[in-house]
């Protein structure tokens, strides 16, 4: 398979994308971080990506209001980059038809959860770990898929499990759950990119 060039859309702190970029940078994945899209005009994961020279991008509904038009513009934006995988690294948009068909079997998501449990429409962030506290659940951890049209439904790559403790509170689940998510997901991609993992 070709050298992965990766296109990151995030939302939010993109911690997830910063350690998939500190991977690369230590030489343990062997891919190229080439283009960063946020919805979110604030968000942390844009400045991230400025400070590590990685074209950067604020693409949302305030400049194409339509969903057509906005699912063009990233999609155009990734093209631009040579981009040939997409990974979602806490983006709170659903991805556009045309991405999802350019890049068929090709966007990855990563899940603060052991889908198929607790996923779906409003299962995110912190929502996740509440749900995962409040069935009493004894394990957590997270999920590596690939994104179809359906929320959180895609084949599922990769997998790390952590314990859930009696006295947990979201925000002790959510930040264990984050520190097998930051290993998963640059151990993932360099699967993908040994061909250990076989996207088609
Ligand atoms: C991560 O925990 C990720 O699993 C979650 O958002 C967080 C983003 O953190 N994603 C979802 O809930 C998607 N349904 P980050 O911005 O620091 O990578």
């Amino acid at each position: 398979m070709e050298k992965l060039r990766i296109g990151f859309l995030a939302s939010h702190n993109g911690s997830n994308m910063q350690a998939i970029i500190d991977s690369i940078k230590r030489g343990e994945l062997d891919a190229i971080p080439a283009v960063v899209i946020s919805n979110n005009s604030n968000a942390f994961a844009l400045e991230r990506a400025r400070r590590e020279g990685i074209p950067a991008y604020h693409i949302s509904s305030k400049q194409y209001p339509t969903e057509e038009e906005l699912d063009k513009a990233i999609l155009e934006t990734l093209i631009k980059h040579n981009v040939n995988i997409v990974c979602l690294a806490g983006y709170m948009k659903k991805v556009g038809p045309k991405v999802l068909n350019y890049f068929k079997n090709r966007v990855l998501n990563i899940h603060p959860a052991l889908l198929p449990k607790f996923g779906g429409k409003g299962m995110f962030g912190k929502f996740v770990h509440e749900a995962v506290l409040n069935a009493g659940e004894k394990e957590s951890g997270c999920t590596v898929h690939l994104v179809d049209e359906i929320y959180d439904h895609g084949r599922i790559l990769g997998q790390k499990i952590v314990p859930v403790y009696p006295d947990d509170t979201v925000e002790t689940l959510a930040q264990r759950v984050l520190e097998q998510e930051h290993k998963l997901y640059p151990e993932v991609l360099q699967k993908i990119a040994k061909g250990e993992i076989v996207l088609d």
